[in-house]
């Protein structure tokens, strides 16, 4: 399935990663996305607010106002709300494919995923809830199903569907709960939900890049205006709705409700969560080792702790008597094994020849002495003019196309795991002409913020920096495919820059 999903997300990668530069693509900020679309939809909502009125007999009038008279301002956030819930829902299931696809989900990593799933149980009752307020034909087929649907928790003690028999039943109060769970209620536990789902995070991205949303809520604009929301026929308890235009992000498992049972609708939904909820565990990912620090190597500069993506590093006051105040520490179960601080580890240096090359904050499965002796054992194969000494990080799939090809490469968790001065080290030694690091290309680093730390480092705006001494242009990052052609294309490329910019060294 992992195989499956990450082949749908590459298809729909293609056209965008051609289309937007590699920190720009949609497809790379699909959480952030989620969540600028909930804002969207929360301030296009206050708008509706002022104008809606919240009784069976007032609230398909209000909205029809809205639509018509004041189609130019009311009418536009109307239909942003509509077209911006929608996108959200596309955008969360992009992300939860994503998270899943890319094994982002397992071992030390079940939190977000787990904390994802109330989210989930909240967004779509919201939506619902949200069309339910029109009180036009597909509100009332809304608000019978659901109340179907509802009957069926044992909590409900009178027939809620009996509401709906007749316009006498259907109360004003009914529907006030109605409407106070779409504008307040589900609202609020969403605006928590998405607080404790990223919390454990280091540095989330809340917000996508600038001119993303400026671009999002242009299309948004754009499809308000060609496509204003309208609403169907006004409710009429006495008639059953004979055709309906139907909203499938939403509604897709109401008709699962007349076509089974409502008691069928459940089990299915229920079976899907508990499967969402236990499949960080089925099976377990299995767990590297974290992180450890060596006190005697640590100055406690704290920039392992900056850098970490996943706050697994705190700095304590000092426990072995040293004058430096602080050593880093790390927190083994939120420790995901990247090697990202070992990149941002001052102390981890190549150059090291007397003492024994122990950083501050090492990673077991990989060390920074191992990483040294990797880069003697790939640079000694490399011959003639334009040597590219290639790094790749492990499991990517531009590491099995290399190795398919036969290229050597240096294999590394996360391109984060590599200190700048191993690039200085590669270079001023001479182990080779140039460096290629094969990041993971199309969907982002396989952990998080891996490409965005060795890019600053590399660009000397980031501790530890590049030293200047070192030519950047010899140093090649690949984090995106298109349209530059796959890994191997790159590095062609790359070797053949290399070879060139010699011969003109030469001349
Ligand atoms: C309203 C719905 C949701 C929103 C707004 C949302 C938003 C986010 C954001 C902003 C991040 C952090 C991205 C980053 O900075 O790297 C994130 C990460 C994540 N989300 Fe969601 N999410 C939602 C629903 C879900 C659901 C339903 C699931 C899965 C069932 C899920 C699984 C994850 C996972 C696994 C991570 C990454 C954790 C890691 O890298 O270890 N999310 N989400
Ligand atoms: S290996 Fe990764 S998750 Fe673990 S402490 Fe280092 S940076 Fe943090
Ligand atoms: S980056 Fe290295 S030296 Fe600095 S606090 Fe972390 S382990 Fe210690």
């Amino acid at each position: 399935m992992q195989k499956a999903g990450r082949a749908g997300l590459a298809i729909l990668n293609r056209p965008l990663s051609r289309a937007f530069p590699h920190s720009e693509n949609p497809m790379n900020h699909l959480g952030s996305l989620t969540i600028y679309f909930c804002w969207i939809v929360l301030i296009s909502g206050i708008w509706l607010i002022f104008f809606f009125r919240t009784s069976v007999s007032g609230a398909f009038d209000s909205l029809e106002y809205l639509s018509r008279e004041q189609w130019y301002l009311g009418g536009i956030m109307r239909s942003l709300h509509r077209y911006a819930s929608d996108a959200a829902i596309v955008l969360l299931l992009l992300h939860v494919v994503k998270e899943f696809s890319f094994d982002r989900y397992r071992s030390k990593r079940w939190f977000s995923w787990v904390t994802g799933l109330p989210l989930v149980w909240m967004l779509f009752p919201l939506g619902i809830t949200g069309y339910w307020l029109v009180w036009d034909e597909l509100a009332q087929y809304v608000a019978i199903t659901s109340a179907e649907l509802l009957d069926r928790i044992p909590i409900f003690t009178d027939s809620m569907a009996g509401n709906f028999l007749s316009d006498a039943a259907l109360s004003d109060r009914f529907f006030t709960l109605m409407a106070f769970l779409h504008l307040v209620g589900l609202p609020i536990f969403l605006v928590f939900g998405i607080w404790l789902h990223v919390f454990r995070l280091s540095r989330p991205e809340i917000n996508p890049p600038r001119r993303l949303m400026a671009g999002a809520l242009i299309a948004m604009l754009v499809l308000s205006l060609v496509f204003p929301a309208q609403s169907q026929d006004k409710a009429d308890l006495a008639l059953a709705a004979q055709t309906l235009k139907f909203d499938w992000f939403y509604l897709h498992s109401y008709p699962l409700v007349q076509a089974w049972s409502p008691g069928w609708v459940w089990m299915l939904l229920i079976a899907i969560s508990s499967l969402i909820l236990l499949a960080p565990w089925l099976p377990p990912g299995k767990a590297q080792k974290p992180a450890v620090v060596s006190l005697d190597n640590c100055n406690g500069c704290k920039r392992c702790a900056d850098d970490c993506p996943y706050g697994a590093i705190t700095m304590a006051p000092r426990s072995d008597g040293n004058s430096y105040l602080h050593e880093a520490v790390v927190d083994a179960n939120l420790c995901v094994s990247c090697g990202i601080c070992v990149g941002a580890c001052p102390t981890a240096t190549p150059f090291r020849i007397r003492s024994e090359l122990v950083p501050g904050i090492d990673l077991p499965a990989r060390t920074a002495s191992e990483l040294r002796v990797a880069i003697g054992k790939v640079s000694s194969t490399l011959r003639g003019e334009g040597r590219a000494l290639v790094f790749a990080c492990r499991g990517s799939r531009e590491a099995k196309r290399l190795s398919a090809a036969g290229e050597p490469f240096v294999e590394v968790e996360c391109m984060g795991q590599i200190p700048p001065s191993y690039f200085d080290y590669v270079l001023s030694r001479d182990h080779a002409d140039g460096i290629f690091l094969a990041g993971c290309a199309d969907l982002g680093c396989r952990f998080r913020l891996g490409s965005d730390w060795t890019r600053q480092r590399i660009g000397r705006t980031r501790d530890p920096r590049l030293r200047k001494r070192i030519d950047d242009s010899r140093i090649s990052m690949n984090w995106q495919e298109s349209p530059g052609g796959n890994v191997l294309q790159r590095l062609v490329r790359f070797r053949a820059a290399l070879k060139r910019a010699a011969d003109e060294g030469v001349q």
